[in-house]
């Protein structure tokens, strides 16, 4: 049975404000480093970001919550995200293990939550073994079935996954993108500008458009990726994470914020990560 099972329904306002925390690549242990920078320490620098942003209805995490797939991370993650005391969504990502929905943190990973005007799918492009993104038969179908019930209802839908459905304009990551991601985004197409999908994985910010569906990735909350670069490519800005506002309307707005309380080093020679 796939990960991601189950419903969460939360009432919000006319504008629903929703936060994408992406990559947080936390170790087994604490104070775990990716390409130099504590993995730990920088969550916990967007976390306080988050508080700023207060007030936020709901988390949305978007993979590579574990760096390592150990089980330690997952339970330091929902530590850290605790003194926020907003709900939280994750989905898995490449680096994180394979979750069940008999996990101990299973509540967290819901297929879909339901806003008050907006309606959110959580989709799993997770391939075992591999580090690009596919979306399996399974997940192609729970989207289907979201998109007919988002036009049914005149819902605009908000689709989250960890692998871009786009690419991004760095060959490096784009090989190892979401390798059927033209297949969900036709399927999204007609809801045209009533769905936004935004995705992790490349852990910078950036907007593509597929058919009227506007596509953005996000800030990783540790170690950023330089954008338009064909290899491997670590970039010096904060760690950040992205506030979407969802408007009744079905009309959106969205900011990437950055940690400007805090300076991490990051190895900007590194040639690759683990
Ligand atoms: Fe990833």
């Amino acid at each position: 049975m796939n990960a991601l099972n189950g419903l969460a329904v939360l009432d919000t306002a006319d504008s629903s404000r929703v936060v994408q925390l992406s990559d947080t690549h936390l170790m087994q242990s604490r104070g775990g480093k990716l390409v130099g920078v504590d993995t730990d320490r920088s969550l916990e620098a967007v976390c306080r970001l988050v508080a700023d942003l207060a007030p936020v209805d709901a988390l949305l995490l978007t993979g590579d919550l574990a760096g390592d797939e150990s089980e330690e991370a997952y339970h330091r993650l929902r530590a850290a995200l605790a003194s926020l005391d907003v709900p939280s969504f994750w989905l898995p990502g490449n680096h994180d293990a394979t979750w069940s929905p008999e996990h101990q943190l299973s509540e967290h990973f819901k297929r879909h939550i339901r806003l008050s005007h907006w309606d959110i799918l959580m989709l799993n492009t997770q391939r075992q073994g591999m580090v690009a993104g596919h979306l399996s038969d399974g997940e192609l179908r729970a989207l289907e079935e979201a998109v007919q019930q988002a036009q049914q209802a005149q819902r605009p839908m908000l689709v989250a996954t960890h692998h871009p459905l786009m690419p991004v304009g760095c060959e490096w990551l784009d090989e190892i993108g979401a390798e059927n991601g033209a297949d969900a985004l036709s399927r999204l197409a007609p809801l045209t500008d009533r769905a936004l999908v935004i995705s992790g994985h490349v852990h910078q910010d950036s907007t593509q458009a597929y058919q009227g569906v506007q596509c953005l990735t996000t800030p990783s909350t540790c170690v950023q990726f330089a954008p338009h670069s064909a290899v491997f490519k670590v970039d010096s800005l904060a760690p950040g994470c992205r506030l979407i506002n969802l408007h009744k309307s079905g009309a959106w707005d969205t900011v990437v914020c950055r940690v400007t309380d805090e300076t991490f080093e990051v190895d900007l020679d590194s040639s690759g990560y683990a």
